[in-house]
């Protein structure tokens, strides 16, 4: 694509960004629409973030992606927060426009479960309650759940978040435990965002075995190196549906590029260059 006095900047700024799978990923979106832009990389020094985010506007960037260390921070210097991002307390997208922050990393996470089932009037069962399991349950909350089981290894984590999102009112049956206690019988879709089984430690004994599963659970892993992990594998076995990492990282990227530009994200394509990035 060839890069004009006309072209739209996006980007991604992070510390470090070296490795992101973004910016090939939406540049094959935007060369499939025959779209005037560019999506780019910055490494922000996070004593330099509030001078990024008025530099990038200054300069007319259309948007941003924000990974660590910035999601938390970075939201002082915007003028709006949607409403979920702010119940997380993280962006990982800003809009030029108006300077507002959205988090799609959980509605990555929704899109992808939804391409096997619907989040509505679910009983779901969360693994993990670190920044990942935060995003994600509040919008599991937001999409109408019938129940929210948070387990983790620090029950205190999982209280906590628990607490957090029965105060938004968003669902009414939030409950917390300790992950040694998950017990799948009554649940409809599982998630984990414990990094248990990710490369290099694909040998880990996952959050959950086949025994332990039924044939109608939807088994979502947000690990995505490998593609195919430990608990995606005890869920084939246990013919159980599987939902692979890969997807929420796809759809997240989907819904910024939807943020930044109107137009809905060609997702093939996307998908295309999120697996020979990631060498799948
Ligand atoms: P992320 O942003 O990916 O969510 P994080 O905020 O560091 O990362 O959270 C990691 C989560 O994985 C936490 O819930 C952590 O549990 P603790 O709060 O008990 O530390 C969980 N986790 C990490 N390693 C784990 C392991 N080996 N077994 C079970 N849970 C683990």
């Amino acid at each position: 694509m060839e890069i004009k006095g006309s072209t739209n900047v996006v980007g991604l700024i992070g510390h470090p960004v070296e490795h992101s799978f973004s910016p090939p990923m939406h540049n094959a979106a935007f060369k499939k629409l025959a779209m005037d832009y560019v999506y780019t990389a910055f490494d922000v020094n996070p004593k330099n973030l509030e001078h990024a985010i008025a530099g990038a506007q200054a300069l007319g960037i259309k948007g941003f992606n924000v990974t660590i260390p910035h999601k938390i921070e970075v939201m002082k210097y915007l003028d709006e927060i949607d409403d979920v991002a702010s119940l997380i307390g993280a962006v990982n997208t800003i809009d030029f426009k108006d300077l507002k922050g959205y988090n799609t990393d959980g509605i990555g996470a929704i899109k992808a479960i939804s391409e096997v089932t619907k989040i509505k009037n679910k009983n779901v069962l969360i693994a993990g309650a670190g920044g990942a399991s935060r995003a994600i349950s509040f919008y599991i909350a937001e999409y109408g759940a019938d129940s929210l089981e948070i387990l983790n290894r620090n029950v205190e984590k999982a209280d906590k978040l628990a607490s957090d999102i029965s105060d938004s009112g968003l669902i009414d049956n939030v409950n917390s435990d300790s992950i040694k206690n998950m017990n799948l019988d009554d649940v409809d879709i599982l998630i984990n965002t414990t990094p248990v089984g990710m490369h290099p430690n694909v040998n880990d004994t996952p959050i959950a075995l086949a025994g332990d599963m039924h044939e109608e659970l939807v088994v979502f892993d947000a690990v995505y190196n490998p593609n195919e992990t430990g608990l995606l594998k005890e869920a084939i076995k246990a013919n159980a549906k599987p939902v692979y990492g890969i997807k929420m990282l796809l759809y997240q990227g989907a819904e910024s590029f939807n943020i930044w530009t109107g137009k809905k994200a060609p997702i093939g394509v996307m998908e295309d260059a999120l697996v020979k990035t990631l060498g799948l």
